[in-house]
């Protein structure tokens, strides 16, 4: 039974060095997730794998089914969530391909369905959110970034915009003032519903380009793409020691 998910945002649809065993499309009460679920070994140890995009990269983070998604995850026995997620650097440290593993987050996004607590429901629930991402997660990140000898940013605050257009530069600096380091479209509701199911759910954050207003023109898909190539080698290195640490 695989205690650990990742899922792969933009540019990650699939692991490299993944021994598949099988794929299985999953039904929840709350629709369909992106894809099939692939079940297999990473580096010996189980893992199950989902494209939050789907397998061809088709669906945009606004219409991305969150709560199947993690719903399904959790209906597996998963506990532990490693996410990739492409962002634009805000911060000037935070360049192309650079890998950072946030500890905040500020949500902007509207109009997801972003909780499981709706209806038929024994009392009014509320989670505590205050550390958004499990520690404990973060901190295989943070020591296996350093065991395969991968820099990384340590901390740094999540800004999830709604998409799937980019940001304008006053929106960008907008989202600095109020403390931001990157944005990204698809952490939220991500982290809060798989802390409503009680997952241990931590970030990869694979800067894809300097934010709106950041860089020195506009922010093109091939730039991204590059970038992201270069940064996905250095996440799946984490990884590889992630899942060794995790097991
Ligand atoms: N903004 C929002 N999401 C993103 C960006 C960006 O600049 N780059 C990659 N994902």
């Amino acid at each position: 039974m695989p205690k650990l998910a990742i899922i792969g945002g933009t540019g990650l649809t699939r692991l490299k060095n993944i021994h598949i065993e099988r794929r299985e499309v999953m039904h929840t009460p709350y629709g369909e997730p992106s894809g099939a679920l692939t079940f297999g070994t990473l580096c010996g140890k189980d893992v199950v794998f989902l494209a939050r995009h789907g397998d061809s990269h088709t669906i945009p983070p606004h219409r991305v089914n969150y709560r199947a998604n993690l719903w399904s995850l959790k209906e597996q026995g998963v506990e532990w969530i490693i996410a990739v997620c492409a962002v634009g650097g805000i911060r000037a440290d935070i360049g192309p391909s650079c890998v950072v593993i946030p500890d905040q987050i500020i949500d902007y996004t509207w109009s997801r369905n972003h909780t499981f607590f709706e209806t038929e429901l024994a009392s009014v629930t509320h989670i505590d959110f205050t550390q958004p991402y499990c520690q404990e997660m973060r901190e295989v990140l943070i020591e296996s970034a350093g065991k395969a000898k991968v820099d990384i940013l340590s901390s740094g605050t999540y800004g999830a915009s709604q998409g799937p257009r980019l940001e304008t530069a006053a929106e960008i600096d907008r989202m600095e003032r109020d403390g931001c380091d990157m944005v990204g479209m698809t952490g939220m509701p991500e982290a809060g519903l798989a802390r409503e199911l009680g997952l241990c759910y931590a970030v990869c954050a694979i800067s894809a380009n300097a934010a709106a207003g950041r860089g020195s023109g506009p922010i093109t898909m091939d730039d991204i793409e590059a970038s992201l190539q270069t940064g996905h080698d250095r996440v799946r290195a984490i990884l590889e020691q992630a899942i060794a640490a995790t097991g």
